[in-house]
């Protein structure tokens, strides 16, 4: 199973400090363990001096949401094939951001992830119950319909090309983490509804985990056995930090 870090960037940076950023991560590359893929998604306007820079470097730069549609009169919006052409390899689709300030549906994501598959760029959807939904017991039936709200109709070989996170919406920005039991529990869970649609589809897509998670906190989540890596915040504009997440699944991940 691949092991992925990738860096959330959110709507943070700018052109010049996106560039210190990625060149500190391109710098830092070297000696890295081979064994974990790494992702940056910085906002849109930087990515393509990160693709530039992080060329050579095994960095797979990534965007933070694209549009369902190819192209059109869609005023202010990115198309995946848009972003194919720039070169990037991945796009964060679903994040629990664009469902509550955005209005993004299951359905709406399903088609999202659909022109990145497309466009031949790795999906990273995201999933994960809200606070109210936890404490009400209702968290793995929200990931089921989540997942099968957007991502039901892709056939297997399709799943096999997505990544998925598990991003409990309490967890993130906020300090808190899942604990490792609950985090393990949950993908587990993922990793049950992936082997509906065989044990290929299941032994393929990586499932990340995110929502504070941090150098202190990363080597017991990463090491439960379906945690495949992480998707960062705040730890991932810190390039010390992001760097000790890599070292670390590295480790636990031989
Ligand atoms: P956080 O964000 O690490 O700052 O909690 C994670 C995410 O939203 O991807």
């Amino acid at each position: 199973m691949r092991t992925i870090v990738a860096g959330n960037w959110k709507m943070n940076t700018d052109a010049s400090s996106a560039t210190a950023l990625v060149d500190a991560l391109v710098g830092k590359m070297g000696g890295q363990p081979g064994n974990v893929e790494v992702v940056i998604a910085p906002p849109f306007p930087f990515i393509t001096q990160a693709v530039e820079r992080a060329k050579g470097s095994g960095i797979i730069v990534a965007a933070q949401d694209c549009h369902q549609a190819e192209k059109g009169a869609f005023t202010g919006e990115v198309s995946a094939t848009m972003l194919k052409s720039l070169g990037v390899g991945a796009c964060i689709v679903g994040h629990s951001e664009r469902r509550q300030y955005f209005g993004e549906s299951d359905a709406l994501i399903g088609e999202k992830v659909a022109a990145l598959l497309a466009a031949d760029i790795i999906p990273i959807f995201c999933c994960g119950e809200r606070k109210e939904e936890r404490e009400s017991g209702r968290h793995f039936d929200v990931v089921t319909e989540q997942l099968k709200g957007a991502l039901g109709k892709f056939t297997n070989a399709q799943l096999e090309r997505i990544v998925i996170a598990y991003e409990p919406v309490w967890a993130i920005g906020t300090g808190l983490t899942a604990s490792a039991q609950q985090a393990q529990d949950m993908h587990a869970h993922i990793r049950s509804l992936l082997h509906t649609h065989g044990a290929s589809v299941a032994g393929a897509v990586p499932i990340l985990y995110g929502g504070s998670c941090n150098p202190s906190n990363a080597e017991e989540l990463f090491s439960q056995p379906d945690v495949n890596g992480g998707l960062i915040g705040g730890a991932s504009l810190v390039a010390e930090q992001f760097m000790d997440l890599l070292r670390i699944a590295g480790k636990v991940k031989h």
